[in-house]
């Protein structure tokens, strides 16, 4: 096997290097930006070929590198799905493995809490756990739509679970440690051992930290994999001509089916709508998506909500009436509309290129 721990000292973040040596295929996990040449020149030394960047969440304190390898590489980008990152290779809910030739195997798990998006990665008896859970400590969760119930259990119930002897290895380290166990986290962690959820949520909630400094700049970067937004865009443009049915794993045909079935909409057809037309303009992304930036008079309500929330939210509203509506890239907002026609909703247009092609044309 070949393993790497690099620790970047401006944001405490650690970066995983995992490779097969058979087939010289590798993964980064957490890369940060500032080191992706060193990154470069660690795999030609090592003669390894990157084929992933994991990300375990969106990041507020330090630029993502796996838009930059991704350049240099090709290596696909990985993140949680609900990190809201439209532009990634591979959106993620848990479940999912990914191989590195005959025998490596990693497993992202879903650890949400310290972001709704937030991943874990097991490989053998390491996993990889973000800012879910820290040697002695946990990720906060006052901020990103952070959820201290949500980090419990995730924590309790997909880390703890794990053999005692499987070795955590965290996002971050401000003390200058290195690695723990989940025996040692279950049972000494001072935020979570022996602590009822009740507990956890109380501590979490009073740990009154200082925003990070970094936070406007980095996670507005982040959802673009730490790379400039044009080329980002470019990026999502071309996977989609090569293969426009892809929206993440387990997506496979739903999209393209979804096209054919709702009626879209360009932005400046849309202005003229609502301009002219009144319509609801309805936002399906995740909240910490509609805070960094919405259309005006925009409500939200994340896609995974509408079929239980839509017909109270738009009780006032007859079914026949214009619903624009719209996501990050026009990909979420066609599925959407697909639920609210089998709801009864008759005029659900959806807006194509989604909020990046809002945001592009109208400034
Ligand atoms: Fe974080």
């Amino acid at each position: 096997m070949i393993f790497k721990q690099i620790f970047d000292k401006n944001s405490c973040t650690y970066t995983y290097l995992i490779a097969d040596p058979v087939s010289k295929e590798a993964v980064f996990i957490d890369p940060v930006d500032t080191y992706v040449e060193d990154y470069l020149a660690l795999l030609k030394t090592l003669d390894l070929k990157l084929v992933y960047s994991f990300e375990t969440h969106v990041h507020a304190d330090h630029i993502s590198g796996s838009g930059l390898l991704r350049q240099a590489t090709g290596a696909q980008t990985c993140i949680g799905l609900h990190c809201g990152a439209e532009i990634a290779d591979n959106r993620l809910v848990g479940g999912e493995a990914f191989t590195l030739g005959a025998d490596v195997i990693i497993n992202a798990i879903a650890t949400p809490g310290h972001t709704p998006g937030s991943m874990s990665y097991l490989w053998a008896d390491k996993v990889f756990t973000g800012d879910a859970l820290f040697i002695g400590g946990c990720g906060r969760t006052d901020f990103q739509n952070g959820d201290p119930g949500d980090l419990y259990d995730a924590v309790t119930q997909k880390i703890f679970t794990l053999p005692g002897e499987t070795l955590v290895y965290p996002g971050h380290d401000y003390k200058g440690d290195f690695v723990s166990c989940v025996y040692q986290e279950s049972s000494k962690n001072p935020r979570l051992a022996g602590k009822t959820r009740d507990e956890f949520i109380e501590i979490m909630n009073n740990l009154n930290l200082p925003v990070p400094t970094l936070i406007d700049k980095a996670v507005p970067a982040n959802l673009y994999c730490g790379i400039e937004e044009e080329v980002a865009l470019q990026w999502a443009n071309e996977r989609e001509l090569s293969n426009p049915d892809k929206e993440h794993r387990g997506g496979q045909g739903k999209i393209n089916y979804a096209k054919q079935q709702v009626n879209v909409i360009d932005v400046k057809t849309a202005q003229s709508l609502i301009a002219d037309g009144d319509p609801v303009i309805l936002d399906v992304r995740e909240k910490n998506e509609f805070n960094l930036g919405h259309i005006e008079h925009a409500i939200n309500l994340p896609r995974g909500e509408i079929r239980s929330d839509i017909e109270s939210i738009l009780a006032t509203r007859h079914k026949d009436a214009p619903i624009l509506i719209y996501c990050a890239s026009g990909h979420r907002s066609v599925l959407a509309a697909l639920v609210m026609a089998e709801i009864g909703y008759t005029n659900v247009i959806s807006l194509t290129g989604g909020y990046v092609k809002w945001k592009r044309e109208i400034s």
